[in-house]
């Protein structure tokens, strides 16, 4: 792992143990990092209403809430025990909050990681292909 990708790692998987996650159980820590360089870490918040914020989002807000919004260059996620192998990637509604931050696709990189370390890696046009983002309706942002 390369230094960036190790910091995201990490960061990622401290803020999984601020989780609040009292009705799945469910702990997820997520970093994305900013085109700035800056690393940006979230977790999941459940309520008792079931309407939950994801780690994802909350990686991403609070980029924005510090810096602005900024291009993501890459996401870390990080779920599951450490043997069980199992792939956690981001859901289809973070997965359209990722392509909001982040203009070309095949250049975003998310990671899956379990507490062990990253078990696998793909890009966003990947995970979410022929994407619907601001340019259909004629945003260049
Ligand atoms: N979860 C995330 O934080 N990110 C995802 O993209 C998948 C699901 C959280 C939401 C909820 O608190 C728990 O995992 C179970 O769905
Ligand atoms: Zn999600």
């Amino acid at each position: 792992m390369n230094d960036t990708i190790e910091r995201l790692f990490q960061k990622a998987l401290h803020a999984r143990q601020n989780a609040y996650a009292p009705y799945s159980g469910f702990t997820v820590g997520a970093a994305v990092l900013s085109e700035t360089g800056a690393i940006y870490a979230g977790t999941n918040i459940e309520e008792a209403a079931y309407i939950c914020t994801h780690a994802e989002q909350s990686a991403i807000s609070q980029m924005i809430t510090s810096e602005g919004p900024h291009k993501i260059n890459a996401v870390m996620v990080v779920a599951g025990e450490p043997s069980d192998g199992m792939l956690v990637t981001p859901c289809g509604h973070c997965r359209q909050w990722l392509r909001e931050h982040n203009n070309d696709p095949q250049t975003l990189i998310v990671y899956a990681a379990g507490p062990e370390g990253i078990r696998r890696s793909w890009t966003l046009e990947e995970l979410l292909p022929h994407s619907f983002g601001p340019q259909n309706l004629n945003k260049h942002l």
